[in-house]
């Protein structure tokens, strides 16, 4: 016998039941970001590595570790979308749509790539929704998306989250911030770890991150971000803090955030939860007010957040997605197959979810197949039924039966399905 093909590692394949929660959240996810206007945005899955090395930044741990990339046949070098906020902006300078649609708003929902060492909530596979505004200035905005995401969350059902705001200033500002933190690490320099030795000139926000004890404990004396932010940011991350407010968003300020991709200017957040252990962020995004230029679009700013699904369904364990009612149709004998196949047509047509074994012996394998399924009602066709036109209705829980004219079963799906 031939060996068994795997899948890959650090992605899986999704069925049911687990699939029941992901269908709920996707649902949730259209349902709930129509009321800010968004529009779904699908773009491909691969993309010209310039795109990512460009956008995201070549110098971060995504770009430089974590990408798959490869030639295509024509030596074209591509890579499987690492995160989508480069793509969308890509999509909408290519397709000219910040005159095409308004407002600019577009939300999405599909798998990324990441080459991370796989463990619980995190995958080389993984799914993300996310949502992306362009054009729009307002610190209210920032605000607003803040609110949508930690709203959602706890709309779907998710507790315990701790909402953390930053500021990650701007070209203005940032390079004088830079030289700072990197005077204060240099200073300190011998007492860090040998890699944020080494982040100190590659890439010194980096060792906010270091999990070392003795990194963390330096590096909280370390200058922050928010002393040096110039006069544009410092007025608009007020804003945003007074905007959250009216909103009646909780968050906390953490000036020692730093998020992986380089893209992001002015406001950044995450969402963590208690509950995921050191996969422990769920949502994450800012404003990248440069993007459009970087990628060679003109001036326009950007704001968005992508959130972990694998991470949101690891909070959903205990949702119980009600299944919708199924009908197995059943017939006493051979002979009445034709019957079965016909209310079966019926029952497809009216929109009902119906099945029929094609070539069962015996009513009592039926009944059984009906409970594999989960029917909630099995429709029989017995000899009385098939004489008189007629279907005995059986209920799967109760194990109540009953018995309808033909005519009658269309109000009876209506009241009871
Ligand atoms: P990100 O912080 O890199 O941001 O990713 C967002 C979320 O994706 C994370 O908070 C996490 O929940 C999830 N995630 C990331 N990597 C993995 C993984 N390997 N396995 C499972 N889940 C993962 C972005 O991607 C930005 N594009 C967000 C954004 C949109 N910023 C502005 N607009």
């Amino acid at each position: 016998m031939s060996s068994k093909v795997t899948a890959p590692k650090g992605t899986v394949d999704l069925f049911s039941p687990q699939i029941n929660k992901w269908q709920f959240l996707e649902d949730k996810i259209r349902s709930y970001f129509s009321r800010f206007l968004y529009q779904e945005i699908r773009t491909p899955v691969f993309e010209h590595s310039e795109l990512f090395q460009r956008g995201i930044g070549s110098e971060t741990e995504v770009v430089q570790k974590e990408m798959y990339t490869f030639k295509d046949k024509a030596g074209r070098n591509l890579t499987l979308r690492p995160e989508n906020t480069a793509s969308v902006v890509r999509s909408t300078i290519e397709n000219n749509l910040l005159n095409e649609i308004f407002p600019a708003r577009f939300f999405y929902i599909g798998p990324m790539f990441r080459y991370e060492k796989p463990q619980k909530g995190r995958q080389r596979q993984f799914h993300q929704f996310g949502i992306e505004v362009f054009g729009d200035k307002s610190p209210r905005v920032d605000a607003e998306i803040i609110y949508s995401a930690v709203n959602f969350l706890e709309e779907i059902g998710i507790r315990e989250i701790q909402t953390e705001i930053n500021s990650v200033g701007c070209p203005v500002c940032r390079p004088v911030y830079l030289e700072k933190l990197i005077a204060a690490a240099e200073a300190k320099a011998q007492d860090l770890c040998n890699e944020c030795q080494r982040k100190i000139h590659t890439n010194p926000l980096r060792i906010f991150d270091c999990k070392n004890e003795k990194c963390a404990a330096i590096s909280e004396d370390f200058p922050k971000i928010t002393e040096y932010l110039c006069e544009e940011c410092d007025t608009h991350f007020e804003q945003v803090k007074s905007s959250l407010e009216i909103l009646q968003v909780k968050t906390v300020l953490n000036p020692r955030m730093v998020r992986g991709l380089d893209y992001y200017t002015k406001t950044a957040f995450e969402i963590t939860s208690g509950q995921l252990g050191a996969q422990n962020a769920i949502l994450g995004g800012g404003r990248y007010d440069n993007l459009f230029r970087d990628l060679g679009g003109g001036d326009v700013v950007g704001i968005g957040f992508a959130a972990g699904m694998e991470r949101i369904i690891l909070h959903l364990q205990d949702l119980e997605v009600p299944a919708p009612k199924k009908i197995f149709v059943i017939y006493q004998d051979p002979s009445f197959q034709d019957a079965a196949h016909a209310l079966c047509e019926r029952l497809w047509r009216l929109g009902y979810r119906a099945i029929m074994e094609y070539d069962a012996k015996n009513m009592k394998k039926q009944f059984k197949k009906g409970d594999k399924v989960s029917a909630a009602y099995s429709f029989i066709l017995g000899e009385d039924e098939v004489r008189d036109n007629t279907v005995s209705i059986k209920d799967m829980s109760t194990r109540q039966q009953e018995t309808l004219k033909q005519e009658e079963l269309e109000s009876w799906l209506k009241n009871n399905i």
